[in-house]
């Protein structure tokens, strides 16, 4: 009987053992259990108490918060998802047996670091019947969805009895991407937003606007005038005509409510960021009159900057879903400390008077009081560099809310020489004084210099991801592979939990694998290593998988003769599949027998191409940038070729010859170059089209050989 339960202990069940009064999720949930569990497989309903179905959360980051039901019904659907249950959702006054009753109370609880009452804690109770979660609001009920399935996950479907009272320390938890230097597509925000959602967090900050360096001493004006810069909403607007010249790398404003509304449905606030008087090249570029010397930077004493601005922000305002915006205002001309701060106090009497007091503003630490900026108190800062500011004195101490993205967490992509590509776990176990990672370090150089826990005006923690060196630097997913590994460890400090590393590790595969409404991993489900083998036995439409995945091609045009596909006039092969991410081996045969330039495989995250036109290099190509091999295909010949990704490297490997490694050229001030590994998603819709040759004996797997 002893070794019978042993042997029944999974992952979790250890800890329950263990006595600790927590459920190892991330962040863990406070729970102290009543002996026995219940099996999440008797559950028939969710019952929404509908007493409270139509009721908002007011005091969270949105202004578009979902309702109780409609968190329920995204809970719904990833119980289905996440852990094959297929629940009813009904609506009732009471509890019935064998049901989750989500419902909203209040409790003394529910109180943040600095003990204040917070309208995202919740209670979790799990008892003979079911589950009860009482939210403080709509979004806590939310978040005890998240501990629900993520208990379940680690427990095999069996939950502790118990109760729980659970609530974030602080209001603002997520990530920052830098989508100015470098374009996201709206989808992929989508998935990042589930991402975020599975581990509590509920801010994702987006920089919709900046430039290369324009390196002064160097740079001609014409130069600079021609540099990288972009600003990422597209509106037809007249009165902006001329600003965005991306149109391919927009934002429309139903592509941006789009993102808006699916983040909000899963507890995350978009907070958009258009960056003024620095970084502000693409306005210059514009109206190239506002620019100081500094092109980067706008002239604040030219009558028509202050309006200009406005203008943008008139056009966009309406756009937004968020309580807070963010204007930027980082990095401008110390010796213009007076203009800035007048511009900035401008910005916000007009963002509070245009949103009739709906919204708030935000900006970077870059001047202090004590060096003359007298910027309003009802302006927000978020901190990011002790060499700027020293926030709790220069900011907290004169009464302003602060945000922290201390630089101690910063990362650049593609490669940087201050900072690191992804966050470290041991930053985050650790942090800068042994003892772990919190909001309240901001300063991780001296420990005397930060809040304590329980000041009541740290906002909160949110992790940057800058792109310095621009949209070649990186993959669209490699600001994903950044973050997959160490965010939802950083997700537990930021609200307050006290996962261990040991017990991180030993749930996150888990965890991960459960994370419903996205597929960065581009994963594909596969009974074996080998995914999808093609081998053109047959001259038919369909091209039978041999991987007993049944993910058979459908050819258009193309003819199969001599187990070769014949590849002309545009003819390709379709397949079910999109991409293949991490890691991954396609190899093929193939024969070109023209010059002519064509795509070997195309999909949604990349392609991959045989010449280009005007050379007749291999080329992986990415969010529009190339990346080429210092090799071409040769004429006539049959080629054995192994496309390998590995970690975020991606290889060719040809005949039985040198491995070639795909690589980026990272362009520094323009001046210096660094040479950095590419990760490209294997490509996989279409094959051959527009490529003119043979292939034989296609085959993916899911492993880097
Ligand atoms: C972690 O948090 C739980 C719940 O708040 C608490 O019971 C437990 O003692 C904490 N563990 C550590 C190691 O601090
Ligand atoms: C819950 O109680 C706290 C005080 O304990 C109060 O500030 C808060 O407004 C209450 N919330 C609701 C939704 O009743
Ligand atoms: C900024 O604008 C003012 C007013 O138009 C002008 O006098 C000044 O020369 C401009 N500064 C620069 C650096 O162009
Ligand atoms: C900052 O502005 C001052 C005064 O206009 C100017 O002399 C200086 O060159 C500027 N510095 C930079 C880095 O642009
Ligand atoms: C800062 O601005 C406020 C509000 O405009 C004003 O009352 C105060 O005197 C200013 N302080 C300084 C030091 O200029
Ligand atoms: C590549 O992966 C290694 C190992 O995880 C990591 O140290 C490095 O920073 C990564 N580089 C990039 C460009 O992502
Ligand atoms: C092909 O690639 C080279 C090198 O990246 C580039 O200069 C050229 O413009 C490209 N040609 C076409 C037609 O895309
Ligand atoms: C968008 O269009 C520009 C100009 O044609 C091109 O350089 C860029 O690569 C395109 N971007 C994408 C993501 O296709
Ligand atoms: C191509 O060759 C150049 C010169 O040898 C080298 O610097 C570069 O790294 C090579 N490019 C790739 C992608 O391997
Ligand atoms: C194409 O390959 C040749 C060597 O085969 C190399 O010299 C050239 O730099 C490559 N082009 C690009 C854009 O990498
Ligand atoms: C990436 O862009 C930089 C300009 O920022 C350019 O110098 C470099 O050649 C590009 N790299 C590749 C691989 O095209």
């Amino acid at each position: 009987m002893q070794l019978r339960r042993f042997l029944f202990c999974t992952a979790s069940a250890l800890t329950w053992l263990r006595g600790h009064a927590k459920l190892v999720t991330v962040p863990t949930t406070p729970f102290t259990e009543t002996g026995g569990a219940y099996d999440l497989s008797k559950l028939t309903d969710i019952i929404v108490d509908s007493r409270y179905a139509n009721e908002v959360d007011h005091d969270g980051q949105t202004l578009i918060p979902p309702t109780l039901s409609q968190f329920a019904e995204t809970f719904r659907e990833d119980l289905k998802t996440s852990l094959g249950l297929d629940l009813h959702l009904a609506g009732g006054r009471k509890r019935r047996a064998n049901t989750i009753f989500v419902t909203l109370g209040n409790s003394t609880s529910f109180q943040d670091a600095a003990g204040r009452w917070t309208s995202e804690g919740y209670d979790l109770r799990v008892d003979d019947h079911g589950i009860i979660v009482t939210g403080a609001s709509p979004l806590g009920a939310w978040w005890a969805t998240r501990s629900i399935l993520q208990a379940a996950v680690t427990g095999d479907s069996v939950l502790a009895k118990g109760t729980g009272a659970d609530a974030p320390g602080w209001g603002t938890r997520g990530v920052f991407l830098d989508a100015g230097r470098h374009f996201y597509p709206a989808d992929f925000l989508v998935e990042m937003c589930s991402y975020l959602s599975f581990f509590k967090q509920n801010t994702f900050h987006i920089h919709l606007s900046d430039n290369l360096n324009n390196n002064v001493e160097e740079y001609s004006r014409e130069r600079s005038l021609e540099l990288y810069a972009a600003f990422r909403l597209w509106s037809e607007d007249p009165a902006v005509a001329g600003l965005n010249r991306r149109a391919n790398e927009s934002y429309t404003r139903e592509q941006f409510d789009f993102v808006q509304t699916q983040c909000a449905k899963r507890g995350v606030t978009i907070i958009p960021e258009i960056e003024t008087p620095g970084h502000a090249l693409v306005i210059v570029q514009w109206k190239p009159e506002l620019g100081l010397e500094d092109l980067s930077m706008l002239n604040l004493s030219h009558p028509e900057t202050l309006p200009t601005v406005k203008t943008i922000w008139k056009t966009f305002l309406p756009w937004f879903h968020s309580k807070v915006v963010h204007i930027g205002a980082d990095e401008y001309n110390s010796s213009l400390v007076g203009d800035y701060t007048n511009f900035v106090n401008d910005m916000n009497t007009f963002i509070i008077h245009e949103t009739g007091g709906s919204k708030s503003m935000r900006i970077w630490g870059t001047f202090t009081p004590k060096e003359g900026a007298n910027v309003s108190k009802s302006v927000s800062y978020q901190h990011w560099a002790n060499y700027d500011d020293h926030p709790y004195w220069d900011y907290i101490q004169n009464g302003y809310n602060v945000l922290n993205s201390d630089n101690y967490l910063y990362l650049v992509g593609g490669w940087s020489a201050s900072y690191p590509q992804e966050l470290e776990l041991s930053r985050i176990f650790q942090g800068p004084y042994g003892s772990g990672y919190s909001p309240v370090i901001m300063d991780s150089d001296s420990i005397g210099d930060n809040p304590p826990r329980n000041n009541k005006h740290v906002l909160g923690q949110v992790a940057a991801l800058w792109n310095d060196y621009g949209p070649n630097s990186t993959t669209v997913l490699q600001a994903y592979y950044s973050w997959r590994n160490a965010l939802p460890a950083l997700a537990d400090k930021q609200w307050g939990g006290n996962v261990t590393e040991e017990e991180y590790h030993s749930v996150f595969d888990a965890l991960h694998a459960a994370v419903p409404a996205q597929n960065l991993d581009r994963s594909i489900p596969s009974q074996s290593d080998t995914i999808l083998h093609y081998t053109f036995d047959h001259s038919s439409w369909t091209v039978t998988d041999h991987s007993g995945n049944g993910y058979h091609g459908r050819v258009h045009g193309c003819k199969i003769a001599d187990k070769s596909l014949h590849l002309a006039h545009g003819c390709y092969l379709e397949t079910p599949l999109g991409s293949k991410g991490r890691d991954y081996t396609l190899s093929f045969r193939v024969k070109p027998t023209s010059q002519t330039p064509g795509t070997l495989f195309a999909g949604p995250d990349s392609t991959f191409m045989n010449g280009n036109g005007t050379i007749s290099n291999v080329t992986l190509v990415s969010g529009g940038n190339p990346y080429s091999l210092n090799y071409s295909l040769p004429l006539n010949t049959w080629t054995d070729v192994s496309l390998v990704a590995e970690g975020n490297t991606t290889r060719l490997t040809v005949g039985q010859e040198e491995t070639m490694e795909f690589l980026t050229k990272i362009g520094d001030y323009g001046e210096y170059f660094e040479w950095a590994p590419i990760a490209v998603e294997a490509p996989l819709t279409r094959v051959g089209e527009g490529f003119t040759g043979l292939m034989q004996n296609i085959v993916l797997k899911g492993s880097a050989s």
